[in-house]
């Protein structure tokens, strides 16, 4: 929409701005649950209605009604227009806008392409050794390891050989600039005023942006020598905590799920054995940044990381990081201690399949940490467990998930489900609203009615955009939605447009979130999505809400060409016997239709 810089980027300024770090400069935040709640700068008030939403990334004023991304909060905060706002959150996060307007962008633009550059002639270098005679050992232990010559073209895997300079003065023979080798952080300096090559006798393994351009370099010893892995260091093309290794693949599987492991040779086993949904975060702790690449690309995440103590540690923020910002988050233990490289070649791609389909959710491992800690076979171990379990329990937004969970507890730790239950209910305080389920059920009871008035069409625009904000928030219930309801069923021609681009991006498995959606919407209709996600989507089922909108779509189409034909029928100059006989038949069917909706 805004052609001035493209979607992508858009989108990578969006993600790079974690809006209640943004907002946070601006208003004192404080956590609720979830959510965050302060006193809305864009209004004056003594009580704090203004809110933000880490999960959906948005923020929405009770009050004044301002809402919208992050974009829009900065478009309200410093009175800037859109494209401002993105300049100023891409400083903000160090991201390059391509094409600057002045010179000093251009050259930074410039330097990271030439960087970019580098990178992808070093990793055909090192590539071309392994490939000779000097890479013959570096080969072999590739070999040993399983991976096959097409896993090496893939990832395109290389060999860095010993001698102190060769990538350097190849780079220089290819006619780069010192400077973007240096900025590449491919050589050091040294004592003498020259440079020598950071990765010297590694197997090399190029780390790729989610373009598919080579950003930096892992490298690994073939032997037990310390350190084992190297690593690029940050450069204004390479941040570790924005990068997920492999996610330029992963991204295609075209699955809902995307698992994420800790390391290099993990994520190529398994993409090997063609699990491709697979990408690593490289040593480093799991990041924001990170997470909501992943929010974005997939419906489900499992971390299938080591089972050692740091593992586990790991696995533990992990998982806490991506249920805060809202994403659907499972764990996959691997047995005997193994990692995944480990167990795939052992056992094979079944056999981790088979482990995928046993994946615990947030609850269930922290129910197993749990267990760990406490003694549960001792009466007061059992009432601590129940105390802390029902604690997590009731964190469990969905009342259904809540029932499952508590049946399934009550029986895999020998607890009575009544007293979680009670335990629960002592815990549990009214919900602020269900309007989306509630609402126009008086409505879809009277079905018999033949009119739809100006307010019905307004209420089902907004139905509608209710559906769409709820699509966004939650993209699984596209398969609800698909086969019942295509873009061009939409009364609203603005909601034809937004159903387009929504269903488009779902159908080739490219996930949609509510933020992303709001870059592409005029303010003004952002405003309105955020309003609704704040105030209206907190339905306690999905699915049962969309259903039910599209059911309300279908009877005031229905309606509507019935109030047609009456009228048609009632105009004696409009229509011949035939005619009538074919309209009175569609009449009648139509009614049959309302009546079983
Ligand atoms: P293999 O021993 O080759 O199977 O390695 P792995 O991929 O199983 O790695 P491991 O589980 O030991 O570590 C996970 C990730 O952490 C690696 O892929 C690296 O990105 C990173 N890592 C491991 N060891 C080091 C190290 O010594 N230094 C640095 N900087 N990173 C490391
Ligand atoms: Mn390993």
């Amino acid at each position: 929409m805004y052609s001035f810089y493209t979607d992508e980027i858009i989108e990578e300024v969006r993600i790079n701005n974690d809006i209640v770090d943004v907002v946070s400069e601006y208003v004192k935040l404080e956590k609720k649950g979830k959510d965050y709640f302060g006193l809305c700068p864009f209004h004056k008030e003594k009580t704090p209605s203004f809110s933000v939403v880490p999960g959906k990334q948005i923020f929405y004023c009770f009050g004044c009604g301002k809402g919208g991304n992050v974009v829009h909060f900065i478009m309200n905060a410093e009175n800037l227009d859109f494209i401002e706002s993105i300049k100023l959150l891409a400083e903000r996060a160090k991201i390059q806008l391509p094409e600057g307007e002045n010179d000093e962008d251009r050259e930074k633009a410039k330097l990271k392409q030439e960087i970019i550059k580098v990178n992808t002639e070093a990793a055909r270098f090192y590539f071309n050794i392994l490939k000779s005679e000097k890479g013959q050992e570096a080969y072999q232990y590739f070999r040993k390891r399983g991976i096959s010559d097409q896993t090496v073209r893939r990832f395109g895997l290389g060999y860095s050989s010993m001698e102190w300079s060769s990538l350097y003065e190849h780079l220089l023979d290819k006619g780069f600039g010192e400077e973007a080798i240096i900025k590449s952080g491919l050589v050091l300096p040294n004592k003498k005023g020259g440079y020598y090559d950071r990765f010297r006798g590694r197997v090399m393994f190029p780390i790729f942006d989610i373009r598919g351009n080579v950003i930096g370099f892992g490298g690994r010893v073939t032997d037990n020598s310390l350190p084992k892995y190297m690593n690029s260091p940050e450069t204004p093309v390479y941040y570790k905590g924005r990068t997920l290794y492999a996610m330029n693949l992963a991204k295609n599987s075209g699955q809902k799920r995307i698992i994420i492991v800790e390391g290099y040779m993990d994520v190529i086993s398994l993409h090997q054995c063609g699990i491709i949904n697979t990408v690593a975060s490289l040593g480093t702790a799991l990041t924001e940044s990170q997470g909501r690449i992943l929010k974005k690309y997939a419906e489900e995440i499992i971390i299938s990381y080591d089972a050692d103590t740091a593992g586990q540690a790991a696995t533990l923020r992990g998982l806490e990081l991506l249920d805060d910002i809202g994403c659907n988050v499972k764990v996959l233990t691997i047995p005997e201690g193994k990692d995944p490289d480990e167990f795939i070649r052992k056992n094979g791609a079944d056999a981790f399949n088979r482990l995928l389909d046993h994946a615990k959710t947030l609850l269930e491992y922290k129910a197993a940490v749990l267990t760990k800690q406490i003694d549960t076979t001792t009466a007061e171990g059992k009432l601590i467990f129940l105390n802390k379990i029902s604690d997590l329990l009731v964190k469990v937004d969905n009342s259904f998930e809540r029932e499952i969970y508590a049946k399934k507890l009550a029986k895999d730790y020998e607890i009575s489900e009544d007293a979680i239950i009670t335990e629960l209910y002592k815990r549990s305080k009214p919900k602020a609203n269900f309007r989306a389920t509630a609402v126009n059920t008086q409505e879809t009871v009277r079905r018999d009615i033949v009119k739809n008035t100006d307010k019905d069409e307004e209420k089902i625009i907004h139905d509608e955009r209710m559906l769409l904000a709820i699509t966004c928030t939650d993209n699984s219930v596209y398969r609800v939605i698909k086969g019942r309801m295509g873009a061009e069923d939409f009364i609203n021609e603005h909601n034809r447009q937004i159903a387009g681009f929504i269903f488009e991006r779902l159908d080739q498995n490219k996930g949609i979130v509510i933020a992303e959606l709001l870059n592409v919407l005029n303010p003004e209709v952002a405003k309105d999505f955020a309003r609704i996600v704040r105030e209206e989507c907190n339905c306690e089922d999905n699915c049962k809400a969309v259903l039910d909108i599209i059911k309300r779509i279908e009877l005031f189409k229905l309606t509507q060409r019935q109030q047609q034909i009456l009228k048609i029928l009632s105009d004696k100059t409009q229509r011949s016997e035939g005619d009538v006989e074919r309209l009175k038949q569609e009449l009648n069917s139509i009614i049959i239709r309302k009546r079983s909706l």
